[in-house]
């Protein structure tokens, strides 16, 4: 599983931690670090810049961490094929997986600490879809963002 990860000025040391923990169990994690080279980037340009890789089909999931894990959510949305979601318990982030399907996870390192953290990340990254009752669901998540990109077709 390829894996990304990005994050804004409000959540640098929160982003090493989940990086060096992913890297620790093994994983195929890259930092996008959108931020390198580009003099305080705002979350919105961040976060699009992942999900943008996630459309690309150059990563399998992918991590945006911001102050709140809002606005990195909101503007990941924006862009078709991914799926966001914000967790800040582990019990929503095995569902945005297992129910939802999500490919990208958002955090706000201002609203939990790093073991929260990395145990919210596992549960996610542990999950899979489930299908079942969830796939007529997720089924039409995907026909209304279809609408939504595509109106006249
Ligand atoms: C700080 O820029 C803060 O607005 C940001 O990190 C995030 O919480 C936005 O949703």
């Amino acid at each position: 599983m390829k894996i990304c990860i990005d994050c804004d000025d409000a959540a640098v040391c929160l982003k090493q931690v989940i990086f060096d923990h992913l890297k620790s169990r093994g994983m195929d994690i890259t930092d996008l670090d959108y931020a390198k080279d580009k003099e305080n980037p705002f979350y919105g340009e961040i976060g699009f810049n992942l999900a943008k890789a996630m459309q690309a089909g150059l990563y399998d999931r992918g991590i945006l961490i911001c102050g709140t894990g809002l606005g990195m959510a909101m503007i990941a949305n924006k862009v078709e094929g991914v799926f966001a979601g914000t967790c800040h318990d582990v019990f929503s982030a095995e569902r945005l997986k297992k129910s939802n399907d999500a490919n990208v996870l958002t955090m706000g390192a201002r609203v939990i600490g790093p073991e929260l953290a990395k145990m919210i990340v596992d549960a996610w990254l542990n999950s899979e879809f489930a299908g079942g009752g969830s796939t007529a669901k997720v089924d039409q998540l995907k026909t209304l963002e279809h609408q939504s990109f595509h109106p006249n077709r």
